[in-house]
């Protein structure tokens, strides 16, 4: 069922349906967390020369404790992200009718307009709307999915969705070399490196503290970068056990490593599971980009991470990792510890 309609059609006092409940036990933790500023890193920072070793350093520190960090400085333009913001606010308030023209067909890749991880009757759902598309290289795009109203809001993807792309290229070069590792190895690996995006809707409902708007879950990506669409917080992260609230500043991009990158770098840095929640009053809308590897055939930790030392996760092929990812409902980092040693 579609999630924006379903709110629309509740009121203050309307239960929601059973689907939506999650166990107890889930509702309980939310209950439980506590709000953080997420670490900071300054990409001017990182890229001037006088200041890139000291900038590089906390990157590599923030990887290593939180793998989620707030991109500063990141020379995107604030007026695409601004144009952006108001093109996909656009879009979700259109009727549904006119949103379905981009429906999600069952081509197994999850573009199009609806709703994500559905794979069986029984399963609890997620309070979310989402509108997904493949954005690079720009061969794998199926602009079918593309919506032609707004006007500006092809335009607005597509130039984002470069920018993402050059803003990865660099974050991965200071990645590698932290790692110990020659940045051609990473340049390599990501050179025509896949990008989706994916946007996220998420109303109110009256029982906000009954639902969650995403399941925990890591990302299967290299790494994923998250725009906020508008000023609403919701995005938990989990760390030592608690689920902690993210509060994103004003323009900052919000970076989390996937687990492509966990493994690449033997557990150096690990995927941390994320969610979001829900609030009674107000919609939230977030667009997350992913950006995963291009030349993987084997998914196992860098033999220039690895050294002498030993490998603390076995090999997989890339190609059956996504599959079994995308089987997998949205349950934590389950896959990746079937790779652990
Ligand atoms: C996601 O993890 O895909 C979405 C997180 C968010 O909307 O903040
Ligand atoms: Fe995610």
């Amino acid at each position: 069922p579609n999630v924006q309609r379903l709110a629309t059609s509740l009121d203050k006092s309307s239960q929601i349906p059973e689907r939506y409940v999650r166990p107890e036990a889930e509702v309980n933790v939310i209950a439980r967390t506590s709000e953080i500023e997420l670490p900071v890193i300054d990409l001017a920072k990182l890229i001037h020369p006088e200041f890139s070793k000291e900038e590089a350093a906390k990157l590599h520190l923030t990887c290593q404790e939180w793998s989620f960090f707030q991109l500063v400085n990141h020379g995107v333009p604030e007026e695409l992200t601004e144009g952006l913001k108001a093109d996909t606010v656009e879009f979700f308030n259109k009727p549904l009718e006119e949103k379905m023209a981009y429906k999600q067909d069952n081509d197994g890749t999850l573009q199009g307009y609806g709703q994500a991880f559905v794979l069986s009757e029984e399963q609890k759902l997620d309070w979310c709307d989402m509108f997904y598309v493949m954005t690079r290289p720009t061969a794998f795009r199926n602009m079918k999915f593309w919506p032609t109203s707004p006007s500006t809001f092809r335009d607005n993807i597509d130039r984002y969705s470069l920018e993402l792309t050059k803003l990865a290229s660099c974050l991965w070069q200071y990645i590698a070399r932290n790692l110990g590792v020659a940045p051609e190895v990473f340049v390599q690996l990501f050179k025509d490196h896949p990008q989706g995006m994916r946007f996220n809707y998420y109303p109110p409902c009256p029982e906000a503290d009954k639902v969650i708007g995403i399941s925990p879950h890591s990302d299967a990506t290299g790494f994923s970068i998250l725009l906020q669409i508008n000023d609403e917080q919701g995005l938990q992260i989990r760390k030592d056990g608690e689920w902690i609230a993210v509060n994103a500043l004003p323009n900052a991009l919000i970076v989390n490593l996937g687990d492509v990158t966990e493994v690449l770098s033997n557990g150096i840095y690990k995927s941390i599971e994320h969610r979001a929640t829900i609030n009674t009053e107000t919609t939230r809308i977030s667009l997350v980009a992913f950006h995963g590897p291009d030349n993987l055939d084997m998914l196992q930790p860098l033999p220039e991470v690895v050294g002498d030392g030993k490998p603390n996760y076995g090999s997989m092929s890339y190609q059956e990792f996504m599959k079994a990812y995308f089987e997998k409902k949205l349950e934590g980092k389950s896959i990746l510890d079937m790779l652990k040693i």
